[in-house]
């Protein structure tokens, strides 16, 4: 939208058509006060996106780039105002080559249908998750307001789920904003008009935002807290979880969309039978980012005393060297794997828990959208924090699988299910229930959002993108769904 009405103005000041040719004085003058005027445009622009800048920043820890991203994007940091703009001439395009609806189901015999897969159990969360906005008020527009304060993004879908405008507050780091986009626009091709249309506000850093005690903790007298999107939560914040970029890939670290990851590395785990993996607890991972916990972790590397072997990743070296050590799928090596962590939750913990280890978890502190479907000593093994005797933790856990071969091989094949079940249509499902859930308690009808606001389609994101990030982004693009979408755990009534 913003474009279009850039270009008429642009074509307008030609004069070109005009029946009677104004006398050369005033060709100048005006050409002049057009020219004059698009330089203070885009002087005012650039104010506008410095101040933008800097007022964001002033926000707090959860602007900065976190320190762990090295990465820089490969066509230069772009201003955030004019991130999906990345050519003026590049309107929106209609969104994208549409293929039919599949037809609908045949039915499996004259009374029913194919019953319905039923979503996993931790889609309840959706509803717990949405609880402080399905008592009392709802989501209202100044509700939204406040959110932005802490927003990188505000999305809106219209047009029965088949628009996508994103207002762009502050650029996130690395690829993240850009796989979150390409998420939805996914979304939208798997279930072409059921997307539900919605305005919400999306950060895209790593720690919750929304303090649960400085919002009426839960207190139903008490005004809704913001609703603010984002990757993880904590049961002490009212963050709305939502699928990480990750799921579409992660170019700066060479991990393909979890689709293609999953299958490597379950492959690899195939390989190596649980009697041949090694018999202690590993972990690889980057310990440096800001994280007491790994930092504590790097302490019980001892496979004598504690059973464990910690490891360092070095993504910049692991960039040089072509990714060779840093191969999910030949990480399947040992009995027991360590999940900790990081500055907030990890994406890691899909791909530990695919291996078919026995995962150890040392007391998480973040949730992320399916981490709730984590069952103690079912589908993980639970270790203590830092403070609390990790290494001794770790040790027992080991022996205890040790004496127990059977039953930690079980809990490893369990926690690889949950992963397997954790397919792409899970993902979207979880997406789409989610935003159908959040649509219902929208208290006012979603328009698409204004300029600075940018219409998105997968044209504009794919141009944005560098040769690599394109790769990953087709890689992980989705097909219109074959099947309905899960239905969704009975409402426990809250
Ligand atoms: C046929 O429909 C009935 C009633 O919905 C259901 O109980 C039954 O399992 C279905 N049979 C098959 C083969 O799907
Ligand atoms: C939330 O705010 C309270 C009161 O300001 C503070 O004591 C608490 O540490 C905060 N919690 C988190 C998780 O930041
Ligand atoms: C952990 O110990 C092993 C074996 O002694 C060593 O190779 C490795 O570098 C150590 N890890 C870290 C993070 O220092």
């Amino acid at each position: 939208m913003g474009s279009y009405t850039l270009e008429t103005a642009g074509g307008g000041g030609t004069g070109r058509g005009r029946a009677r040719y104004p006398p050369l004085s005033a060709v100048v003058v005006s050409t002049i006060a057009a020219f004059s005027a698009v330089v203070v445009f885009a002087i005012l622009r650039s104010a506008y996106d410095d101040a933008l800048s800097r007022t964001t920043t002033l926000l707090g820890h959860n602007l900065e780039p976190t320190p762990w991203h090295p990465f820089p994007h490969d066509k230069g940091r772009p201003p955030a105002r004019a991130a999906f703009r990345c050519a003026s001439y590049l309107s929106c395009l209609p969104p994208m080559a549409k293929p039919p609806p599949p037809p609908p189901q045949p039915a499996a015999n004259a009374s029913g249908g194919v019953p319905r897969r039923q979503c996993p159990a931790y889609f309840a969360a959706i509803r717990r998750d949405l609880a402080p906005w399905r008592r009392g008020e709802g989501v209202t527009r100044a509700l939204l307001n406040a959110a932005q304060r802490r927003a990188s993004m505000r999305v809106t879908i219209t047009g029965g789920g088949r628009r996508l405008h994103v207002e762009l507050y502050y650029a996130c780091v690395q690829s993240r904003a850009l796989f979150t986009v390409w998420s939805l626009l996914q979304l939208m091709r798997r279930y072409p008009g059921r997307v539900p249309d919605v305005d919400l506000m999306f950060d895209c850093m790593d720690r919750p935002a929304i303090n649960r005690t400085e919002h009426g903790n839960g207190d139903p007298a008490a005004p809704p807290p913001p609703p603010l999107f984002r990757y993880c939560t904590t049961r002490d914040h009212f963050d709305i979880p939502f699928p990480d970029w990750s799921f579409w890939g992660w170019p700066e670290t060479n991990i393909a969309p979890w689709r293609n990851e999953f299958r490597s590395i379950k492959h690899g785990a195939k390989a190596r039978k649980w009697k041949e993996r090694v018999a202690t607890a590993y972990w690889k991972g980057n310990p440096d980012v800001a994280s007491p916990l790994r930092v504590a972790l790097l302490s019980c590397n001892d496979t004598s005393l504690w059973h464990a072997e910690i490891m360092r990743q070095n993504w910049e070296e692991e960039a040089k060297s072509g990714y060779q050590h840093s191969k999910l799928s030949s990480q399947c090596t040992h009995r027991y794997k360590i999940y900790a962590e990081g500055f907030a939750w990890s994406v890691s913990l899909k791909y530990i828990l695919s291996c078919g280890s026995m995962a150890l978890i040392i007391d998480p502190q973040y949730e992320d959208f399916f981490s709730r479907g984590l069952q103690p000593e079912v589908n993980f093994w639970p270790v203590r924090a830092a403070a609390a005797g990790m290494c001794e933790s770790i040790r027992d856990a080991v022996e205890w699988g040790e004496a127990h071969p059977a039953e930690a091989e079980k809990v490893g094949r369990r926690g690889q299910r949950l992963m397997q079940e954790l397919d792409m249509a899970a993902v979207y499902d979880y997406m789409l229930h989610l935003l159908d859930e959040y649509a219902r308690l929208l208290r006012f009808r979603p328009v698409p959002a204004p300029a600075p606001a940018q219409q998105v389609c997968e044209a504009s994101v794919l141009c944005l993108a560098g040769d690599k990030q394109r790769r990953f982004l087709e890689a992980s693009a989705a097909q219109p769904a074959a099947s309905e979408p899960c239905v969704m755990p009975p409402d426990a009534g809250e």
